[in-house]
Formats: C-alpha cells, sequence, structure tokens
C-alpha cells in the first residue's frame, strides 16, 4: 500500500505530541510536516503535497476558514477537523467548510488512524471516477460543459416546455451529465413540468455560496428521472437582490467543469443577475411564436441582442407553436425578422399541456410525436455541434 502524506495544522503543542504519538507504529502513515499557524499550512501544502491535512479548528484563529481554503484550492485532499467540543453547530460549519471528518480532543487514536485511512481511500476512489468520467467525457467530445439559453422576451411562447425537453433529450441521447437550472426567479416552474419536488432550490444554493463546490452543488441538485440533475427556482418571487450577476456566474462556471450540457430556463425579460447567462452562452435558443406581438417583440430582442454585440452565429431562432395553415407562415417570421429559423415545433395543445400538467417532459410521454421529434432532433444537432449559418443582417 502507498504512503499517506499526512500534514499537521495545530497551534496546541499538546493536540500536535497526541496526533504525532497516534501515528508512531503505523507504517503507511507518515508525517509530511507540524506546522502551526495558516499561512504556514498553505506553504507547506505546496512544498510537500500531503494526501490529508488534519486542520485544529482555531488555527490563526479560523480553523474553519483555512479548511475550507484548502478544500476549494486542492479538492484532491482530504481535510480533518480536530474539534473541542461536539456541537451540532461545529460540525456543520466543518462539513460546510469541506472536512470529510471531524474528530473531537482528546481523541482515540485509533480513530485518527481510521480516520485518515478513510479519507485516503475516498480519495482514491474519487480519483479512480474522476478518469472514468474524463474518458467518458472525451468520448463526447467538449471537456466545458456547453451552455445552451432558452430565453425569449415574451411571455409563454414555450420556453419551460423547450428547455425541459431539450434537456431530457440531451441526457437520454448523449448519456453525457445534463443539468437544468430554472432561472425564472421569480415563476420558475421547470420542477412542475418535470414532476420533482424541490426540496432545495437557487435560492438555497446561493445562501450557501460561500461554501459552494462541487460536493455541495451536486448536493442542491434534483436528479430526475431521465438522468438531467435541476437546479428549480423558488414558487414565489424572493427578494431580487438576493441572487447577482456574480452568483449566477459562480453557479455556471462550476457546473461547466461538471456537466456536459447546462440548460437554462430564463425568464420573459433581459435582467441584471441573468447577464452572464448571455455572456456565457454558447448557443441561444430564441423562442418565437407565430403571432404578430411575439414576433414583434422577437424583433426588438433580436435588435438589443444586435447592439450588445451578442455574437449573431450563437442565436438560434426556434418558431413554437407553428400552425399547419396558420395565418404567419414560418417563412413571414423569417423575413420579417430576417434571421433564418433554426427549428420549427408544431402547435399540438391538448397533448403539451397534457405533458406539462403531468409533469412528464413529451419526449418521454410521447417520443414519436412530431414535437418531440423536433426537439430530439435540435439535441442532435446540438451534440453533433452542427451549426447552421444564418443569413446577414437583422
Ligand atoms: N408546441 C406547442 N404547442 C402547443 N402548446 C404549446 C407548445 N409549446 C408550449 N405550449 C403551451 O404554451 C404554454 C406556455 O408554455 P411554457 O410555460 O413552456 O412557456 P414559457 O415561455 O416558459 O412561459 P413563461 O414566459 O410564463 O415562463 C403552455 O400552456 C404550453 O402548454
Ligand atoms: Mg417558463
Amino acid at each position: 500500500m502507498d504512503m499517506i502524506k499526512v500534514l499537521v495544522v495545530n497551534d496546541d503543542p499538546e493536540e500536535r505530541e497526541a496526533i504525532g504519538e497516534a501515528f508512531l507504529n503505523i507504517e503507511y502513515i507518515s508525517l509530511a510536516a507540524e506546522v502551526e499557524t495558516a499561512d504556514e499550512a498553505m506553504e507547506e501544502i505546496e512544498k510537500t503535497d500531503p494526501a490529508v491535512v488534519i486542520v485544529g479548528a482555531y488555527v490563526s484563529g479560523d480553523g474553519l476558514g483555512l479548511a475550507s481554503k484548502i478544500a476549494r484550492s486542492y479538492p484532491e485532499k482530504s481535510v480533518i477537523i480536530l474539534e473541542r467540543e461536539l456541537r451540532e453547530e461545529n460540525m456543520r460549519r466543518a462539513i460546510f467548510a469541506g472536512a470529510r471528518d471531524v474528530l473531537i480532543y482528546p481523541f482515540d487514536p485509533a480513530k485518527l488512524v481510521d480516520s485518515v485511512y478513510r479519507c485516503y481511500q475516498v480519495a482514491q476512489e474519487r480519483r479512480a471516477e474522476q478518469q472514468r468520467e474524463r474518458k467518458a467525457r472525451k468520448k463526447l467530445g467538449p471537456s466545458q460543459g456547453q451552455v445552451l439559453t432558452v430565453f425569449s422576451t415574451k411571455g409563454g411562447v414555450g420556453k419551460t416546455f423547450l428547455a425541459t425537453n431539450l434537456a431530457v433529450s440531451l441526457a437520454r441521447q448523449t448519456g453525457g451529465r445534463v443539468a437544468l437550472v430554472d432561472l425564472d426567479l421569480d415563476f420558475g416552474n421547470a420542477a412542475l413540468a418535470m414532476n420533482v419536488i424541490p426540496r432545495y432550490t437557487i435560492f438555497s444554493l446561493v445562501d450557501d455560496i460561500r461554501y459552494l463546490d462541487q460536493d455541495l452543488l451536486e448536493g442542491y441538485l434534483i436528479s430526475h428521472d431521465s438522468g438531467v440533475k435541476l437546479l428549480p427556482a423558488n414558487a414565489q418571487p424572493q427578494p431580487a437582490e438576493f441572487i447577482s450577476a456574480d452568483h449566477i456566474k459562480e453557479i455556471l462556471r462550476l457546473m461547466q467543469s461538471s456537466f456536459d450540457y447546462i440548460v437554462l430556463d430564463m425568464p420573459d425579460r433581459f435582467y441584471d443577475p441573468a447577464d452572464p447567462v448571455f455572456q456565457m452562452a454558447d448557443q441561444l435558443f430564441l423562442v418565437v411564436t407565430p403571432e404578430v406581438a411575439a414576433v414583434r417583440n422577437v424583433k426588438a430582442c433580436l435588435l438589443a441582442f444586435h447592439e450588445a454585440n451578442f455574437p449573431k452565429d450563437k442565436i438560434k431562432l426556434v418558431l413554437n407553436k407553428a400552425e399547419m395553415g396558420g395565418e404567419i407562415k414560418p417563412r413571414d417570421v423569417e423575413t420579417t425578422l430576417s434571421y433564418k429559423l433554426y427549428s420549427v415545433l408544431p402547435a399540438e395543445h391538448k397533448l403539451v399541456a397534457s405533458s406539462l400538467n403531468k409533469g412528464i417532459p413529451l419526449v418521454q410521454m410521447s417520443p414519436r410525436h412530431k414535437v418531440s421529434r423536433g426537439i430530439m432532433e435540435m439535441a442532435r444537432r446540438i451534440s453533433s455541434g452542427s451549426i447552421v449559418h444564418e443569413k446577414e443582417g437583422l
């Protein structure tokens, strides 16, 4: 078995000695160094590259702050916190700081050895899993998750319907990791459309954002049976200032490192916290319906994107609820908007309403239906990276 290198960060000589003694006759644990302060700890980690760091909860006045810094900067290392009191609050803080284990001083030496050994094992398993994931991702292509934003400045055009079904199609077709984030913060209903009960929402996540890491993020996502992981919005409006553009950026960045596709269900308006969603979007699906009001609205929206220098080739115009023999034809929409349609999804009122009401995405409920086929085709184009060239000029 490999040697497990341990760094001890503790300013209490008695505790340090107890740790040293616990490892005395354990040949597979080696003490890389013992330091007393947070600064020394960060230096020593760089120098000695330990697998496990045992941090005294009161080091440099804030051992948990140090633990959290180590866990964030070196996610492959395990942090064990040494506390002096068994209190629920201490445990919670340690968990949020990213610790793998908490021991109370004075401790049973065998327990400390066991904890170090388990931390090491978990880290090994995690490394193996990451390698497997990396291999799987290589097969899929992009190493950074693609951000797919489903947007329209018009309400009720089918953004939520499209976002949920697109996410499910991508998960089923590619077998990759797909996240769906409901950014319609005031009235989000993606959870309803997927019939999942939001235990947590994006608001709970933002509340804990200072502890945000991959593990915490996973804990806030809800698994759908299609494989999609959902981050829901609240059913009731929350104070607008609670979620900022920086929060959203941080969440999406983290998601990009562990998901292949991140589908965003947007509200029907521009608003400041959503700015990163546009900056980070790899593709923006702009939804329009064949009604004069909707087409006018989307024309203004396209102009706003143009003025903001939003890359035109990222915009994919989707005509939803298209009626056979309707007054406004797909060609009319293209002419009015001077934009080629990326996809046309027919109107299918009863079936779509029933799928949304039941909370079963249409691509699962009726996969052979033409609306489902249209969305699955979009997913195929996204995953195969096919590029559609739009007409020049707005
Ligand atoms: N292809 C379609 N055919 C018929 N009805 C549809 C279609 N797509 C969506 N709808 C209907 O349009 C309504 C709005 O859909 P959805 O909630 O997805 O829109 P939205 O753009 O997300 O709305 P909001 O702006 O309120 O978030 C729903 O009642 C849904 O049943
Ligand atoms: Mg919606």
